[in-house]
C-alpha cells in the first residue's frame, strides 16, 4: 500500500475510536437525563464504531502494513438541551462521510483497487449512517418538545439491540 494511504488509515482508525468515544459521551449525557433509550441507543453506536476501527485494522494488519495507534481526543463539546447532541451526531457523520471518500478517492488515485474495494463497505455505511443521524434528529424535532412523544421516543430506541 502507499505509504501516505496507510497513514490516512491509521489516522481513520483513530477517528472511528474517536467516534465511539463521542457517542459514549452522547450517550451519558442521555442516561443523566433519565433517557436510558437514548442511552443505549448510542451505547450501541459507540460500539458498532469499535467495529470500525477494528476492521479497518484489521485491513492494514492483513495486508502486512503497520497500524499505529494514537491517542484519542477527549470529545471538545458541550451540550445545550436534547436536540444537540443529535445535531452533533449528524454533523460528525457528516464529516466521516467526507473522510471515508477522501480515502476512497485517495485508493483510486493510487491505483490501489482492492483498497478501494475494501472501502465500498465504509462508503455504504456512511450513506446508513447519515440517514439515521438525520432521522433521528428530524424525529426529537417532531415529537421531543412533547413529554409523551419523548418518552415514546426514547422507548423505541431502548429496542436497538
Ligand atoms: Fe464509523 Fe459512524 O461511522
Amino acid at each position: 500500500m502507499n505509504k501516505d494511504l496507510v497513514r490516512d488509515f491509521n489516522e481513520q482508525i483513530n477517528q472511528e475510536f474517536y467516534s465511539a468515544y463521542l457517542y459514549l459521551k452522547i450517550s451519558v449525557y442521555y442516561r443523566e437525563r433519565g433517557l436510558a433509550g437514548f442511552g443505549s441507543w448510542f451505547l450501541a453506536q459507540a460500539r458498532e464504531e469499535e467495529e470500525h476501527a477494528v476492521k479497518l485494522l484489521s485491513y492494514l494488519a492483513e495486508s502486512g502494513q503497520r497500524v499505529e495507534l494514537q491517542e484519542i481526543a477527549a470529545p471538545d463539546v458541550e451540550f445545550d438541551g436534547l436536540e444537540a447532541p443529535l445535531l452533533a451526531a449528524l454533523e460528525h457523520e457528516k464529516a466521516v462521510t467526507a473522510r471515508i471518500n477522501n480515502l476512497y478517492d485517495f485508493a483510486f488515485t493510487y491505483k490501489d483497487f482492492q483498497t478501494a474495494d475494501f472501502l465500498t463497505w465504509f462508503v455504504r455505511e456512511q450513506r446508513e449512517e447519515m440517514e439515521t443521524a438525520a432521522g433521528l434528529l428530524q424525529k426529537m424535532k417532531l415529537f421531543g418538545a412533547d413529554a409523551m412523544g419523548l418518552y415514546q421516543l426514547d422507548k423505541e430506541l431502548a429496542e436497538r439491540k
